[in-house]
């Protein structure tokens, strides 16, 4: 059987590239690679060639979200569950694979219309040390986790957890979130390997593909530090320091030059065997900045 192990590496369209740089590299300390092709600029997390590629095309948000599969025979398998489901795809040209440093890609959407590649074999640069863009204590938490989780817009919850079952992930509701209006908003939750989730929708309608991207440091100094220059440079923060039910995770969410937001982390428990719901956070993650669609009550 096919399944995909983690959630390999994004594309976000961007307009303001000099912006992302710095922050990437001077926030989040992110190894920022120019390859001169002008257009882009790849982050590293890790030693793969890249885990983020920003394109300069100006629609600030995100372009693609790749899912890996461990190799040609899992890619094989993938494309023949996905024909008998009757979802639609396309496989990636030789130049395309070449694009994303990969050896094996298809291309597809999920029900949202989210851009979805599945592939396999990343570029491991092990030939080249992982070098922050700024000072950090320890590393980015990747690894067979992946780069970290993402909420997308879903307009149909159910088809959307229907589609990434199909892939191999496993999840359900884990939060009944009592709103001011009497609603109770139920996103779901998804994973494929320790992460505790990968991706997650159900936060009802958005502006743009994505809400955020959460990534993890191995180290709580580095979330401090991060949190720090946040602060220091007057960057909204959407969701204060807190700790959430799900994972566990201290995080905080701040603006990223896109005007969506990045939850930077640290601690985060691996996914349980079975299912559980929660009512509310921890601690924390207090609304501070608005219209970043997080302005759900956690507590
Ligand atoms: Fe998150």
């Amino acid at each position: 059987m096919s399944v995909v192990t983690e959630l390999g590496y994004l594309g976000l369209s961007v307009s303001d590239l000099a912006a992302w740089r710095a922050y990437a590299a001077e926030v989040a300390g992110m190894e920022v690679v120019d390859e001169g092709e002008g257009d882009r600029l790849y982050l590293r997390m890790d030693l793969w060639h890249h885990r983020i590629v920003l394109h300069a095309d100006g629609s600030d948000d995100l372009a693609y979200m790749g899912w890996r599969v461990a190799g040609p025979q899992e890619f094989a398998a993938m494309q023949e569950k996905l024909s008998a489901a009757g979802i639609p795809f396309t496989v990636g040209s030789e130049a395309e694979a070449c694009e994303r440093r990969v050896l094996g890609l298809l291309k597809l959407a999920d029900p949202g219309g989210n851009p979805t590649e599945i592939f396999f074999g990343p570029q491991v640069d092990t030939h080249k040390p992982f070098h922050p863009g700024r000072p950090m204590f320890g590393k980015f938490l990747t690894g067979s986790q992946g780069i970290g989780h993402c909420i997308l817009r879903q307009d149909d919850v159910e088809a959307a957890a229907r589609f990434y079952e199909l892939l191999g992930l496993r999840g359900s509701v884990e939060y009944h979130l009592h709103l001011p209006n009497g609603m109770v908003a139920q996103p779901y939750f998804m994973h494929c390997n320790d992460r505790q989730h990968s991706v997650a929708f159900g936060l009802g309608p958005m502006e743009k593909r994505i809400n955020h991207l959460m990534f993890e440091y191995t180290d709580l100094d580095d979330l401090g530090m991060a949190h720090d220059i946040v602060r220091g440079k007057k960057i909204d923060v959407a969701l204060q320091l807190g700790k959430h039910a799900n994972d566990q995770a201290l995080t905080f969410y701040c603006a990223n030059p896109s005007g969506w937001l990045w939850e930077f982390g640290w601690g985060a428990r691996h996914s349980t065997g079975q299912q559980e719901y929660y009512t509310r956070d921890i601690f924390g993650h207090g609304n501070e900045a608005a219209g970043y669609g997080m302005d759900i009550p956690l507590l």
